[in-house]
């Protein structure tokens, strides 16, 4: 069973997604607590709603990186609810040696594109621009770079003529939120090895 620490900026619907799957006997773990660097994200209300330890951490000065005493009180939160695995779900900073070193192969994300395609911000919208006919979202454990580590797992979504950005995210983040709770639960069950960039599933 994982004990599970969470770390968004947003909605949280893929916290959601993966709660659900907990309750539901998916997803063999328990989410020992939720961690934001924005003071009122969705995610921190969500959180609190299902009795699990949920904390903002100010993250300034840096705007786009967990570093300095914020990347500490990180570790010192993981440490003190005693998580050994980290899900970032919507977490819009970029994590740093330190955690990736404490936690290694055991970080993962979920981004809203089919890496290596349109890594970054606003995935879903690059690849509209782009004019690709098919998308997705990709789940994959967190290395030092931005969105580039061992892919787990990927779900593919049409993207159609009359798509905005907006419905396009919509059906990438259906797929996400399957996607991300079957990617852990493979994790849980020890079932993930890496080799190299290949995630092998045994
Ligand atoms: C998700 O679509 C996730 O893939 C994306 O943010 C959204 C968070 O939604 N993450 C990134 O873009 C990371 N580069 P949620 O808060 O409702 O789970």
């Amino acid at each position: 069973m994982l004990s599970l620490a969470v770390l968004g900026s947003g909605q949280g619907t893929n916290f959601q997604a993966i709660l659900d799957a907990i309750r539901t006997g998916k997803l063999s773990a328990r989410v020992v607590c939720v961690i934001s660097d924005v003071p009122d994200a969705r995610i921190l209300e969500r959180g609190r709603a299902a009795g699990i330890p949920s904390y903002y951490v100010d993250c300034a000065p840096y705007r786009t990186r967990l570093d300095g005493p914020a990347e500490e009180r990180v570790l010192e939160l993981l440490q003190q609810h005693g998580a050994d695995t980290i899900a970032l779900a919507g977490f819009m900073r970029i994590v740093k040696h330190k955690l990736l070193a404490a936690f290694r192969h055991r970080i993962v994300n979920i981004h809203p594109a089919l890496l290596p395609a349109f890594p970054g911000l606003r995935a879903w919208e690059q690849a509209l621009e782009y004019g690709v006919k098919i998308t997705g979202c990709t789940v994959h454990f967190v290395d030092e770079g931005v969105d580039t580590g061992p892919i787990i797992l990927q779900r593919a979504v049409p993207v159609y003529d009359d798509d905005t950005p907006e419905r396009l995210h919509a059906r990438i983040q259906e797929q996400e939120h399957i996607a991300y709770p079957e990617a852990l639960q493979l994790l849980a069950e020890d079932r993930l090895r890496v080799l190299g960039r290949r995630v092998i599933r045994i």
